[in-house]
């Protein structure tokens, strides 16, 4: 990722936890620093990066939280600002976010306010932390009005994505993670999108080589993105495609039954929905953004009552001067920012997906 001075690496491989204290290693980093994760990830991979951080020669505290979204709270920064004053971290000791967007939108979040900053490494270890949470610099907690309501742009100082840990990934959260990689080659890589539809069974298997490829490219797709706009006051929110109704849904079915990606491949389904009824984007183009969230196993449409989830997108940061921005997509492969200011237009869309 290429932002002058905030500039970072984004390692990608087969086993790179292994090597993760070497790569801290070559940042100025003081001795100490604090691995936060939770409970099962901890018990899977928290021994083998603790080891090849020790080995770089650092101190190495670890904090758990708990698991599941619920734990991107105010309640729980403030336990791990605690946590970072008991192991008396100063103002270059990293935080090492170990798990998925939970983790590090959290310990992100933790990392960016304690001493008004902390070097913050993403370890990312779901399939949706390694391809979109942990590249970026977003981080967050919710509040109960709505998701990410309280957060910062906070380039970490390193990326290191083991695909070796998405082996152990629950399905379901693997099949959400690839929602967002769909939502890549929605916006801005056919190519990729075709990639996902030929070689689905061998990513499904978590087979190294095409994970390698979805990560890679994913993040490279990513990084582009944000390099041209860091603090999305324009082009970044194309990165938002499928997400202001995914967000909605989220929201509307209480962070709990829907799992982010599920919740963006039906917010994708409406989005192109409404591309379509633009006359932006051909029927067919639907269809087959529709066959391959099927095929993954994504829902593409969800059984919530539409006007109290409706009213949820008000509070949405998407919304401006009583309108909705909209990212559209011209086909796959391109994406472009509407504005919406008739909910009826909205409205029909989503009856639309929703009944294919
Ligand atoms: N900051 C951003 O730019 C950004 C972008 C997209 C999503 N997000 C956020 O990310 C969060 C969702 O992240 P997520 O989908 O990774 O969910 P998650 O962090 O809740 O992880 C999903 C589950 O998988 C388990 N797990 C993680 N790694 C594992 C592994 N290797 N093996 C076995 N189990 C493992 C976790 O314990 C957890 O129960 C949401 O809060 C969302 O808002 C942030
Ligand atoms: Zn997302």
């Amino acid at each position: 990722m290429t932002l002058g001075s905030r500039s970072y690496q984004i390692a990608v491989g087969n086993g790179l936890l292994k090597q993760l204290g070497a790569l801290c290693d070559e940042l100025l980093l003081s001795r100490r620093v604090m691995i936060v994760t939770n409970p099962a990830v901890g018990r899977l991979y928290g021994a083998k990066a603790a080891v090849s951080l020790r080995r770089a020669g650092f101190q190495v505290g670890t904090t758990e939280i708990p698991a599941g979204e619920r734990a991107k709270s105010l309640r729980r920064a403030a336990g791990l600002y605690q946590a970072f004053l008991q192991n008396r971290m100063d103002r270059r000791s990293a935080v090492v976010a170990l798990g998925g967007g939970v983790i590090g939108d959290l310990a992100g979040y933790a990392a960016a306010t304690f001493l008004r900053g902390l070097p913050l490494i993403q370890v990312p270890t779901t399939l949706l932390a390694q391809v979109d949470s942990s590249v970026g610099g977003k981080v967050a907690v919710n509040l109960p009005a709505g998701k990410n309501l309280v957060g910062a742009f906070y380039q970490p100082s390193l990326v290191v994505a083991d695909v070796l840990t998405l082996r152990s990934l629950p399905p379901r959260q693997m099949r959400a993670g690839l929602a967002e990689v769909v939502k890549y080659g929605m916006i801005a890589d056919r190519e990729l999108f075709a990639y996902v539809e030929m070689h689905l069974d061998s990513i499904l298997r978590a087979e190294e080589e095409p994970l390698t490829h979805l990560v890679t490219r994913s993040c490279a797709i990513k990084a582009h993105v944000v390099e041209q706009d860091e603090r999305e006051e324009g082009m970044r929110a194309i990165l938002n495609f499928g997400h202001t109704v995914g967000h909605a849904l989220e929201t509307a079915a209480g962070y709990q039954r829907l799992l982010h990606g599920e919740a963006i491949a039906i917010g994708m389904m409406v989005a192109t929905m409404l591309s379509v009824n633009r006359g932006l984007c051909e029927r067919e183009e639907l269809d087959r953004l529709r066959t391959l969230l099927v095929r993954i196993g994504l829902p593409t449409r969800a059984s919530v009552n539409q006007s109290s989830f409706l009213q949820t997108i008000r509070y949405d940061k998407k919304v401006r001067n009583q309108m909705i921005y909209f990212v559209l997509t011209k086909g796959i492969g391109h994406a472009m920012l509407a504005a919406i200011s008739d909910p009826g237009e909205l409205r029909a869309a989503i009856s639309a997906a929703w009944s294919l």
